[in-house]
């Protein structure tokens, strides 16, 4: 349970790759020469960029061993690193860091872009796509299915707790006097799911991940379970029995 699964993650590529779609079609650079996927999951962020910049060089790069050999056999002719972006650096200068639904996992991540914008070349583009759904009910159920059954005293169950995002305001003022353009924006999806028990899948291959590594495999389902309870109550079924999953996200191309 600590690693990621591909499969999960997957089972709703169509929904999670329109994002870093969007992210890419605001990046102002005609042609690159190097590319980075910064958390690049299975590749599906991947696969774009070498769309969009077949003469590049583009390298994904990802903490995790199961979503590693997952773009490995997805994009076999393109490189991919292991690593922690906490910490990692650009070896060379790239010309885009791209980094989808990745940097809300990363510990003081606003400190992590500033880094990464520093070692931007000119001209060189830093774009970023950030969950910012810490108040809608999928997310605000999780905390508080986890505050009240007999897990409640699991003290990891409390930082699996995603905090909200920054201010828009606050990544501006720390990009921007670095940058020539600081671009930043929000979208509102919302996703038609097949029903309450779609949204606990979806949510079982990302938010969820935490509170279930926190827990041992027989609470698991019955968290999943109480889980599960407060979504159907709280997502209405449509006329024709689906269930829209509304999902802010927070985007920032920054141009340096
Ligand atoms: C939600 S997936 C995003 C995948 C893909 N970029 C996309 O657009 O759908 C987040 C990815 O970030 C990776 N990740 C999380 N924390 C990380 C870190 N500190 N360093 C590198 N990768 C990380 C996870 O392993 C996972 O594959």
């Amino acid at each position: 349970m600590t690693d990621w699964s591909a499969r999960q993650y997957l089972r709703f590529e169509d929904e999670r790759t329109r994002p870093p779609r969007d992210l890419l079609a605001q990046v102002p650079l005609t042609t690159a020469r190097l590319v980075i996927d910064l958390g690049c999951g299975p590749g599906n962020s991947t696969e774009l960029l070498i769309e969009r910049y077949p003469q590049a060089e583009v390298i994904g790069h990802d903490s995790s061993p199961d979503m590693l050999r997952q773009a490995r056999e997805r994009l076999p002719k393109c490189a991919f690193i292991e690593a922690d972006i906490a910490t990692w650096s650009p070896e060379a200068p790239a010309d885009l860091l791209f980094g989808n639904a990745v940097f809300q996992w990363v510990p003081n991540h606003p400190t992590v872009l500033r880094r990464l914008v520093e070692r931007l070349p000119p001209g060189g583009v830093l774009a970023v796509q950030m969950p910012d759904n810490t108040r809608q009910p999928a997310l605000a159920l999780m905390q508080e299915v986890a505050a009240k059954g007999p897990w409640a005293a699991n003290a990891a169950l409390d930082e699996a707790v995603r905090a909200d995002l920054p201010a828009p305001e606050s990544y501006y003022d720390l990009l921007k006097p670095l940058c020539a353009r600081v671009d930043i924006w929000h979208s509102i999806y919302n996703h038609v799911m097949a029903g309450p028990e779609a949204i606990v899948e979806w949510f079982k291959g990302s938010g969820l991940r935490p509170f279930l590594t926190a827990l041992d495999p027989a609470m698991r389902e019955d968290f999943l379970r109480a889980y599960l309870a407060q979504i159907t109550r709280h997502y209405t079924r449509r006329h024709d029995g689906r269930v829209l999953l509304k999902f802010p996200r927070f985007f920032i191309v920054a141009t340096r």
